[in-house]
């Protein structure tokens, strides 16, 4: 049989890296200790004691977070809620993650794409476009550690300015944080959320890259004022969310096997991240890419070389790539020489494989 493309198209955790054993065993402890309770309707803002411990963690009270479906579920509800109370426009950052583009394309959001460097993104550019229009905007929606797609990192210099520029104009922010755990070596920034309170920042992670996504669990740490009517539209999306896989989160915390499991994660990854950068320094002279010190992604950029045409010929010869333009807004003509390179899915050995036969393709 021939070997499966190799994938660096996936921003997914490789099987391997999913502690399923342990997770299932979670499961029937769960069931049988919490028996109907985690069978029937129950609170919209998602399992209780997962929720106090991630309260704790971010020295919030309780009823600001709730439990989401998935991150990208509660991204949804934060865009509607935020976007009925200031339509408009959008600030994401250029590239940003391809999923919440197209949420805010179908809600008819006006998308603007704030330039960013290989220290995050540039809060002159922001601070520029605050002050050259005099209608608000909606919210800025940004993932500082670690990006999706670029791997970049918004520096504490830049964290810092930010902040003061969200508090002068009273700019609503939500801060995107999936993979800020998911860090192989440096020292950790504050996060938005610390540095400006949470009255204007709403801060969301997820279980999905620390313990696995099939257990779609993401949870939003929610300004005070605004806590009660984002639980609200989870209401009345899905009545309650599946409880059974966020006991099973919690569970497998309470056990003592989170943090291990991070740092098995970590190193792993952080072997797969060494070998795609490894593979770059040696096939690709002359291209540009982010070094990332954590998370699952590089970004490649590629002058001259029509990065959607490689997709293409990568996607014949056995190499997945996601290309840049869809990255940025629909009616954006960036990205066109840039590529997603995700190292989470594949083996170090595969990766070196598909670096090197990427090249070929230029
Ligand atoms: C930046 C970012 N936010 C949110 C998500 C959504 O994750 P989930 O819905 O699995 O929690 C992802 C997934 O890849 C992501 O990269």
């Amino acid at each position: 049989m021939p070997a499966p493309p190799i994938s660096f198209a996936r921003g997914a955790p490789a099987p391997e890296l999913i502690p399923a054993d342990e997770l299932a065993d979670c499961a029937l402890e769960v069931a049988s200790r919490d028996g109907a309770k985690v069978f029937a309707y129950g609170p919209g803002g998602g399992y209780q004691p997962l929720r106090e411990w991630i309260a704790e963690r971010h020295g919030v009270p309780f009823e600001r977070v709730v439990l989401t479906v998935g991150g990208l579920q509660g991204f949804v509800f934060y865009a509607a809620e935020q976007l009925a109370r200031v339509p408009g426009r959008v600030l994401v950052e250029a590239p940003s993650y391809d999923r919440p583009l197209k949420v805010l394309a179908r809600e008819g959001a006006e998308i603007v794409a704030l330039p960013m460097d290989d220290e995050g993104l540039d809060p002159d550019a922001l601070a520029a476009e605050l002050a050259g229009r005099s209608d608000a905007p909606s919210f800025l929606y940004t993932i500082p550690t670690f990006q999706n797609p670029s791997g970049r990192t918004l520096s504490a210099d830049r964290r810092a300015r930010l902040v003061e520029i969200v508090l002068e104009h009273s700019l609503a922010v939500l801060e995107d944080d999936p993979y800020g755990l998911v860090r192989f070596e440096g020292y950790a920034p504050p996060s938005l959320l610390e540095l400006e309170g949470g009255s204007l920042v709403t801060y969301t992670s997820s279980f999905s890259k620390t313990v696995a996504p099939g257990v779609r669990t993401g949870y939003f740490v929610l300004p005070e004022a605004d806590a009660a009517a984002f639980e609200e539209r989870a209401v009345s999306t899905y009545i309650s969310p599946p409880f059974l896989p966020e006991a099973i989160v919690w569970e497998y915390v309470r056990r003592g096997r989170f943090e291990p499991n991070l740092e098995h994660v970590r190193r792993e990854l952080r072997a797969r991240r060494d070998a795609m950068l490894g593979g770059l320094a040696e096939h690709f002279r002359g291209a540009s890419w982010s070094t990332p010190e954590g998370g699952y992604f590089v970004w490649l950029d590629l002058d001259e070389t029509d990065a959607t045409a490689l997709a293409a010929r990568g996607e014949e010869a056995g190499v997945a790539i996601v290309p840049g333009p869809g990255f940025f807004p629909p009616d954006s003509e960036l990205g066109g020489s840039s590529v997603r390179l995700a190292y989470s899915y594949e083996t170090p050995a595969r990766i070196a494989e598909g670096v090197e036969l990427l090249a070929s393709l230029r």
